[in-house]
């Protein structure tokens, strides 16, 4: 199927890995330019430079840190005119009691998870209503639907953006400005493998054995963890042409651990 969005120019904050760089691969094939931003320089020129000579868009790596001004800045000097905004970060870290969490801890991820996406949502949307077509992701989590304690820091920021995301998309919608939110569950990507990889290094296992280890006491109806690739394509179609009737909605990919009937 063709997306229609060959020649549009998208901003994938987050994108040099993981789910985000799941999303860019899925845009840039189906011929969108892409200005992709990451903190780390060397992950994110290897992913600009994977992502280009498969697809041969015009991709633009963009070294700074998106819950800043100054990163925010300068993403949006590279492309001040986007047609589509995908916006997504490192998880936040597991919280394994509520009273530990710190006033600064909170801080970090609202400004990484809520305040950014929330930043650039005001930056970029006038201008998708000018011009009458504009799309916007954002990869939150299924924790904003299931609250878990040990997801405390990353499920409210993201409830909260959820809750933004949809009020402003009821706003827009009539311009062809088109807001959704991706909420996933367990994927392989790369914060995934740095964590489960100490953890198998500690016990003395592998990487697969904790990942099934984690599927069955979740008891993830799927039984695996889901695939950013997989999940990048999901954003793609957020991303169409095609998805302009699609407003305010958060699709939730999460192999069935969410308990809920919608
Ligand atoms: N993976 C899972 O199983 C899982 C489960 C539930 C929810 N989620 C949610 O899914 C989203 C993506 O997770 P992921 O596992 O794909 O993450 P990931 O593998 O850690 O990738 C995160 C990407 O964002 C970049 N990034 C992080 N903070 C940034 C910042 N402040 N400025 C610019 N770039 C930044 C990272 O590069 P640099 O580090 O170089 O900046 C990297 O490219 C997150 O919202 C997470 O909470 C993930």
């Amino acid at each position: 199927m063709d997306l229609g969005i060959r020649g549009r120019k998208a901003i994938v904050n987050g994108g040099s890995a993981g789910m985000g760089k799941g999303s860019a691969f899925a845009l840039a094939r189906e011929g969108v330019d892409l200005v992709i931003s990451a903190r780390g320089e060397d992950r994110l020129l290897k992913t600009c430079d994977e992502i280009q000579k498969e697809t041969n868009v015009k991709v633009t790596p963009i070294k700074a840190d998106h819950s800043t001004d100054e990163g925010r800045n300068k993403i949006l000097s590279a492309c001040p005119e986007p047609d589509i905004l995908v916006g997504t970060c490192t998880p936040p870290p597991f919280t394994y009691s509520y009273e530990k969490v710190t006033p600064e801890e909170w801080q970090e991820t609202l400004d990484v998870s809520l305040l950014s996406p929330v930043e650039f949502m005001r930056a970029t949307i006038p201008g998708m209503v000018k011009r009458k077509w504009g799309r916007i992701v954002n990869i939150g989590t299924g924790a904003a639907k299931t609250p878990t304690e040990v997801r405390i820091l990353s499920g409210p920021p993201r409830a909260a953006l959820v809750n933004y995301s949809v009020a402003v998309s009821k706003k827009v919608a009539k311009h062809n400005v088109v807001i959704n939110n991706v909420l996933p569950g367990m994927h392989h990507t790369a914060s995934i493998k740095d964590r489960y990889n100490k953890i198998a290094e500690e016990n003395g296992t592998s990487y697969e054995e904790e990942i099934q280890k984690f599927v069955e006491n979740w008891k993830i109806p799927a039984k695996k963890f889901g695939s950013s690739d997989d999940l990048g394509a999901f954003v793609a179609i957020f991303c169409s042409e095609q998805a302009s009737y699609v407003i305010g909605q958060s699709l939730v990919i999460d192999g069935g651990i969410g308990n809920t009937t919608f």
